[in-house]
């Protein structure tokens, strides 16, 4: 490694991290890459470390020791649990919001609040910590379905979408008197059911500045018609017919300028990831969820779609000069299909023979991202639900599928399950 090569820390070990390795590789800054903990596709690109992505401790001393110059926060729970305040109390830099402003995702009661005060618009909501107050409450309502939510992070287990009162009763008394999500369900927020489709459009925020990303759309059900119960996601893609850009401008004057206002009303030094989770309600769009990072698997389709160097915004996101740069993005179209182990999101079996994924390794139109992969010996093999993400860039939606499609045909592992229909909501469209 050269003396002056810029050093970067990334933390995190799915499709999402591998993505951003990818890109970050791709920065004329040559940066020496380090990945905590990493897969077997971040290991392609730089050095895997073997700590665990909320161990703050051993992570902060691995970047005073190593001389990291930058490090990036790729999943939700270092942020909720504060590694940004730790490692800005050490003058090193990093990526992602503070304890603080990652109450944006990490306390879903927070993060409404935030949005009634800054007028953003959302489902209407209120909050509970007693069951019997909650239930109460319901007996007044009798339009369903409704939506009952964990306030903490609950690995993307935390919403109830209740068609009866009787669902609904369950899922308060599993919340808040079963410790069904432990202390983050201490706390339950009751929101008004919105019915229409979502987008994730994700934004770049030094605090001053906040720059929207490409949209992108996630397959989050299971199976094909997006039926079945919801996953991390099964597969995106960017751009999206459904956020025209009049929406667009409408979803940068109504939501992501008034987030900063109320960064900058509230003194949060916000120098990360916004992404805003939205929901079109006839031709509206209204906020479901914020959260303090990238999506997953969305970016693995709006990252490669991005023409500017990576390591410059997130240089310019810790100066606070994000006003200089102006993103910009490839016309294709960016299509994902995540191939998962057979039986998730319920239980599944692992470390089963990847085979197929080298055949593209010169090919630029079509990624192999790697999420719940290991290498044992020298072989890949399958660690986690979710195993690998194909993801094929084309010049039209239609052709980024069937490509991304034809490449999913020669990789093969025991049991694999994919969906058979990722983008084509959106063929429709157009
Ligand atoms: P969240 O963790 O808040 O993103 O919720 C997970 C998923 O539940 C969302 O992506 C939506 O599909 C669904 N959801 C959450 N809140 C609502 C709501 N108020 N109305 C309809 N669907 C919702
Ligand atoms: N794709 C949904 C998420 O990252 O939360």
């Amino acid at each position: 490694m050269k003396n002056n090569q810029l050093k970067i820390l990334l933390i995190g070990s799915g499709g999402r991290e591998h993505s951003l390795a990818l890109k970050l590789k791709e920065s004329n800054q040559g940066p020496a890459l380090f990945i905590a903990p990493g897969n077997a596709g971040t290991a392609q690109c730089g050095t895997n470390v073997q700590i665990n992505d909320t161990d703050i401790d051993t992570l902060l001393k691995f970047a005073i020791n190593n001389n990291i110059d930058l490090t990036i926060v790729g999943p939700e729970a270092p942020l909720v649990e504060g590694i940004v305040d730790t490692f800005n109390e050490n003058n090193l830099n990093i990526i992602g919001p503070d304890k603080i402003g990652a109450q944006l995702e990490g306390s879903k009661a927070w993060s409404k609040a935030f949005m009634e005060k800054y007028d953003i618009p959302t489902a209407g909501y209120k909050e509970f910590t007693n069951s019997t107050d909650a239930k109460t409450y319901l007996c007044t309502r009798n339009d369903y379905p409704i939506v009952i939510k964990a306030d903490g992070l609950a690995a993307g287990k935390g919403v109830t979408i209740a068609a009866t009162q009787s669902e609904a009763f369950t899922a308060i008394e599993d919340a808040i008197d079963n410790d069904k999500f432990k202390e983050a369900g201490k706390k339950i927020i009751i929101e008004d059911f919105l019915d229409g489709e979502e987008a994730s459009i994700f934004a770049f925020c030094d605090g001053k500045t906040l720059l929207p990303m490409t949209p992108a759309q996630d397959h989050k059900a299971i199976f094909d018609g997006d039926k079945g119960p919801n996953t991390g996601g099964m597969g995106a893609y960017s751009p999206t017919p459904l956020i025209t850009d009049s929406l667009f401008k409408t979803i940068q004057t109504d939501v992501f300028d008034k987030v900063l206002k109320g960064f900058k009303e509230e003194n949060i030094d916000y120098r990360g990831i916004v992404y805003a989770g939205i929901i079109i309600v006839k031709g509206k769009p209204l906020i479901i969820e914020f959260n303090a990072r990238f999506g997953d698997p969305e970016t693995q389709v709006v990252l490669p779609r991005l023409k500017n160097d990576l390591v410059s915004i997130f240089q310019a996101m810790t100066n606070q000069t994000l006003h200089t740069i102006r993103l910009e993005w490839k016309p294709e179209s960016a299509v994902c299909v995540v191939l998962a182990s057979g039986g998730y999101p319920n239980a599944y079996e692992k470390g089963k023979e990847i085979t197929g994924t080298s055949t593209f390794k010169k090919n630029d139109a079509i990624q192999v991202i790697h999420a719940g992969t290991q290498r044992q010996d020298k072989t890949l093999v399958s660690s986690g639900g979710r195993v690998l993400g194909v993801v094929g860039i084309d010049s039209s939606l239609k052709k980024a599928i069937d490509l991304t499609y034809s490449a999913v045909a020669k990789i093969s592992f025991e049991k694999s399950y994919h969906r058979k229909d990722i983008g084509h909501k959106a063929l429709a469209r157009l």
